[in-house]
């Protein structure tokens, strides 16, 4: 941490305090408010956090300017062309890679965890079979807490970790069974001589009257896409986790809370809504409609899966995805929505509107073309966004409760209501 510190004067009163800026590692110095109450009575006004950082971190770093993502330091274009999920999972847990043995290790623990207590799946079959899968997944998390309290200590390092291991292994048979409920098939058991994406395929699209195997380009793309989606610093679910989690709430109750938290349309909900958008669009004739509906401040409609808070440049996650998008369409053959997708990039991208605002497209804007391809429909888009998501949500609440200086989460308002007054009696109101 350097020494540079920025001075407050309230002009009011002439009293000026000296707040200290904090350098971390990468990335812009941030400013210690911390005794701004007590030194000057006031607070900071900050809604949507535009200019605030949360909390102090060292699993995740991004550059928006620059469009680079890091995860404990390792570029995110390595780390997928070099390591399978799971691996990467292990470095946002321990923060680094592990060597093979560790590897071998933690793979073995991740396969013992991926059944699901026999009491989830009747609690699951209780749902309307056409229930939205992520407001089931958000059920079904939450409701871990109720199946495994023998690791929701809080303050014990390996209780964490069980709780890590467990959620990592039973989100994709949590989410394969959501879908299953809702086409009303059979809920698989997992297979654990797969791979942790292959057994995930097969949990979806296998039946208990069929040999099933995985197409291994699917298996290879999917588990590129968990692995894109592990983390991203302090975004709107996390952040969800880190509060929920900060009144040391269980961690499955904070995860559920994340879940909901991810549906929205403007987090991970966008990969569902891209494709309803691109369905819409219908044919390149119309895009110059939709761009110019896009711009219309009167209008609603934004282009979904463009613009991010935090990457004023191309998301590097969306470039990875745009090109692994061409090759499962190589195999699973061409989507007309692809077309579209890249010609509707191409306009944006030349448009002054888009420019200006720096608005490229993001990780959801070629991800759902890939789900579809491989026959995932709009509504489980999301629920794979929360499989890769869990271990990112699980390393920010491990590194938050693992610290001793942990508080709860409680930021304050600026209030703008009525002002004090008294209650008049039921006949003068
Ligand atoms: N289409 C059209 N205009 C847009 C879009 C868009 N997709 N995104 C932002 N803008 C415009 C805004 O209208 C605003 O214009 P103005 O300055 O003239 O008022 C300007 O760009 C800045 O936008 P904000 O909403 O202030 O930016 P913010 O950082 O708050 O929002 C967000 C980021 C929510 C991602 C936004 O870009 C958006 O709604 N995108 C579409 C939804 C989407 O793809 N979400 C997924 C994000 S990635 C993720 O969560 C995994």
């Amino acid at each position: 941490m350097g020494n540079r510190t920025i001075t407050l004067t309230d002009n009011s009163t002439g009293k000026s305090i000296e707040l200290p800026l904090l350098e971390g590692t990468a990335g812009a110095p941030v400013l210690d408010v911390r005794s701004l109450n007590k030194e000057l009575g006031c607070f900071t006004f900050d809604p949507g956090f535009k200019a605030t950082a949360s909390c102090e971190s060292t699993i995740t770093y991004l550059d928006g300017a620059k469009g680079e993502l890091m995860y404990r330091g390792y570029p995110i274009e390595q780390l997928a062309e070099h390591c399978s999920f799971l691996e990467v999972c292990y470095l946002l847990l321990h923060g680094d890679l592990p060597n093979k043995d560790e590897k071998d290790t933690f793979v073995d623990e991740i396969r013992y965890h991926t059944m699901i207590n026999e009491g989830l799946r009747t609690f699951l079959s209780g749902f309307r079979y056409d229930a939205h899968p992520m407001a089931m997944m958000t059920g079904v998390i939450g409701s871990l807490s109720a199946f495994y309290h023998d690791s929701l200590n809080l303050n014990d390092p390996e209780q964490r970790m069980t709780t890590a291991h467990r959620l990592i292994a039973k989100i994709p048979t949590i989410a394969a069974a959501t879908y299953k409920h809702s086409i009303g098939e059979p809920v698989l058991y997992p297979r654990n001589d797969l791979s942790y994406t292959g057994n995930f395929l097969y949990m979806m699209w296998g039946r208990p009257t069929e040999p099933y195997e995985p197409d291994p380009v699917a298996e290879q793309a999917l588990d590129v896409l968990f692995l894109l989606h592990a983390d991203h610093e302090q975004n709107a679910s996390t952040s969800t986790v880190r509060l929920a989690g900060s009144s040391q709430t269980n961690p499955f109750g904070a995860i559920a809370a994340g879940t909901a938290s991810l549906w929205g349309p403007a987090h991970g909900g966008a990969n569902e809504a891209v494709l309803r958008m691109l369905d819409e669009i219908g044919s390149v004739d119309n895009i110059d409609k939709f761009v110019a509906r896009a711009k219309d401040k009167n209008d609603p409609f934004r282009l979904m899966g463009f613009g991010h808070r935090v990457y004023k440049n191309f998301d590097p996650r969306a470039k990875i995805i745009k090109k692994m998008a061409h090759r499962v369409l190589q195999d699973y053959g061409d989507d007309p929505r692809m077309e579209l997708a890249l010609r509707l990039e191409e306009i944006a991208l030349k448009d002054d509107y888009f420019v200006s605002r720096k608005l490229y497209p993001n990780v959801d804007f070629y991800s759902g073309i890939i789900y579809q391809a491989l026959g995932f429909p709009y509504e489980m888009f999301t629920v794979l966004f929360a499989i890769g998501r869990t271990v990112g949500w699980i390393s920010h609440w491990m590194e938050m409760v693992s610290d001793p200086k942990m508080v709860i989460g409680r930021p304050r308002q600026l209030y703008t209501g009525a002002a004090r007054r008294d209650v008049p009696p039921i006949e003068s109101r």
